[in-house]
């Protein structure tokens, strides 16, 4: 889905020179790559080490092991973790319907932002009846409907962040018949609370 990447460029103000972003469930780092151009550094976590193997791997083959690096971990939420570092930008692509709860994660994550700092999440929207017949038999997947924006905004709005927008940013047909939809939700951290 290469407009989600344009969406992620689009939607938060990049600065090569100090922006710093985590990576939350980067896989093999087909997201982080879409905007390491805007980042002096991004850290991408992932609870499979294959996936971040090959995230290093893509990375040091594209030149872009200077700026990319990755630690494998299941965070929970803690005080002090990831050595207590906090970001400019958190993205999280194609993984929320993954995780058992929404609020938790959304929760852990904001934790992680500096103040005015941005969470961009990445998911599927509500699924056409024959895809959703499809994921329907996905067992691995908590999450087979998709996410509204009431819901996107009301678990942002949970968690603190403001200036929650939502907007649809890319159709993509899958092998065996999967048509998904995919929307960007973004929500600021307060400055000051
Ligand atoms: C569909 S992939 C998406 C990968 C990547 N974000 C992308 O857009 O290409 C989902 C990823 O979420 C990771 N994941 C699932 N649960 C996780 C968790 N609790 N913490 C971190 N990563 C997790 C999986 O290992 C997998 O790499």
């Amino acid at each position: 889905m290469p407009s989600v990447g344009l969406a992620i460029r689009q939607a938060y103000p990049f600065d090569p020179a100090n922006t710093t972003a985590l990576d939350f469930a980067c896989g093999t780092g087909l997201t982080t790559r879409s905007y390491v151009s805007g980042v002096k550094s991004v850290l991408g976590v992932d609870v499979s080490q294959n996936m971040l193997d090959q995230y290093m791997k893509q990375a040091r083959e594209k030149g872009l092991a200077d700026k990319m690096s990755c630690i494998c971990v299941e965070l929970k939420g803690a005080e002090g973790e990831l050595g207590g570092e906090k970001f400019d930008i958190i993205t999280c692509s194609m993984a929320y319907h993954h995780f058992e709860s929404l609020q938790d994660t959304t929760n852990m994550l904001v934790n992680l932002l500096k103040p005015n700092g941005m969470l961009i999440v990445v998911d599927m929207e509500a699924p056409h009846a024959e895809t959703e017949a499809l994921i329907e038999k996905l067992d691995f997947v908590p999450h087979k409907h998709g996410f509204g924006v009431d819901e996107m905004k009301k678990v942002f709005e949970a968690a603190g962040l403001v200036e929650f927008d939502m907007k649809h940013v890319a159709h993509a047909s899958l092998v065996g018949g999967l048509e998904v939809d995919a929307f960007l939700a973004r929500g600021v951290k307060p400055g000051q609370i």
